[in-house]
């Protein structure tokens, strides 16, 4: 299909494949990986990263650690395997794709009674096409929102690489693409991983859709002068009223987006929502080293002494969310009620 080329998740020959996103766009690259504890040094280190494709990259690993769990203790693999599921839940804190990704997984590992292997592999791929389906679903309904002639700015990278593939924010910019409704696309550069010029530029240039960067910094300028009509962005978690977890940055673009009249759309599977918590205030952030705010790639780039705080999430309320985009349903000016409505609507 059209402006869909990049799978950065791939299971092949028995092995779980990552494209290497801490090498983007420089080296593209896939690693191989054979075990639970691969797989969960990989979500953390970022090598796969995005709510959708952390959880689907979960799911392989369990999937990995079955096959040695059973391998080592066909009597007791149910038992064994407990510890891989916690040290996979532990990998990062607010997706919560992660957690309903490992809740699938083993439910399906309660009700297998032999080798496990098969199952469980069909169960870790239906998870991830049913992500490519949910995005390209949402590609059309978020698409139709956007009035032809705008232009839209995102932040982070919401897009193949963070999904199964095709995207969330980005899966709706691939669509309203090829339906020529749009007139420009911006990306916040998103420090400090970079993951707007290095990840999105790269994955949109795939696909020859054009695209200019800024600093975030630069945004409500960009608004004020009229060039964005849309935000638009994915999530790591919506908590049951509809604040939205997401790449820190991104309330502030909300409350600039607000401030000047320009729409707010986020774009998540339901797989994203998590009905057990009220608010978003319960969501957990990750806090990640300040290292990384301190140095940009291999270079220290602030002063000697200087500390950093380095949240990697925000919470933005769901008053400033214009429309919340998932695979069930468009839900217009979010509340608890029609987040319900829309969650118990398949
Ligand atoms: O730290 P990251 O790169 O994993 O953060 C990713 C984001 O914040 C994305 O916007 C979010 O996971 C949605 S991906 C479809």
């Amino acid at each position: 299909m059209k402006y869909d080329t990049i799978r950065a998740i791939q299971w092949q020959d028995h092995t779980l494949f990552l494209l290497d996103q801490r090498k983007l766009p420089a080296v593209v690259t896939y690693l191989e990986y054979h075990s639970a504890q691969q797989v969960s040094d990989a979500i953390r280190d970022m090598v796969v990263r995005g709510a959708p494709a952390i959880g689907i990259t979960a799911a392989y690993g369990v999937v990995l650690a079955a096959r040695e769990r059973y391998a080592q203790s066909a009597d007791n693999w149910h038992e064994t395997i407990k510890t891989d599921l916690q040290m996979l839940a532990a990998s990062r804190p607010t997706a919560i794709n992660l957690f309903w990704a490992l809740a699938r997984m083993e439910k399906c590992i309660a009700a297998i009674e032999s080798d496990p292997f098969d199952r469980l592999l069909q169960e870790a791929k239906a998870i991830h096409e049913e992500d490519i389906a949910a995005n390209r679903m949402m590609g059309e309904a978020g698409a139709a929102l956007i009035e032809k002639g705008s232009a839209v700015l995102t932040h982070c990278n919401a897009g193949a690489l963070a999904t199964g593939g095709f995207g969330t924010a980005l899966g709706v910019i691939r669509q309203a693409w090829s339906e020529k409704r749009l007139s420009g696309v911006y990306a916040d550069e998103t420090r400090p991983w970079l993951q707007g010029s290095r990840l999105t530029a790269w994955e949109l240039l795939q696909e020859k859709i054009p695209l200019s960067l800024l600093v975030e910094g630069a945004a409500a300028s960009l608004m004020k002068q009229g060039k964005v009509q849309w935000v638009i962005v994915g999530s790591d978690r919506i908590s049951a009223n509809g604040d939205v977890a997401n790449k820190i940055g991104t309330y502030s673009l909300a409350v600039n987006a607000r401030h000047h009249g320009v729409k707010f759309m986020v774009v998540a599977p339901t797989s994203t929502v998590d009905m057990s918590l009220d608010s978003g205030d319960a969501i957990p952030i990750e806090t990640r080293s300040e290292m990384e705010v301190l140095t940009l790639g291999d270079r220290v780039i602030a002063a000697e002494g200087a500390g950093a705080w380095n949240p990697v999430f925000d919470v933005t309320p769901a008053e400033l969310v214009d429309v919340i985009v998932t695979e069930r349903g468009v839900v217009s000016q979010p509340t608890a009620e029609k987040m319900l409505a829309m969650m118990k609507n398949h």
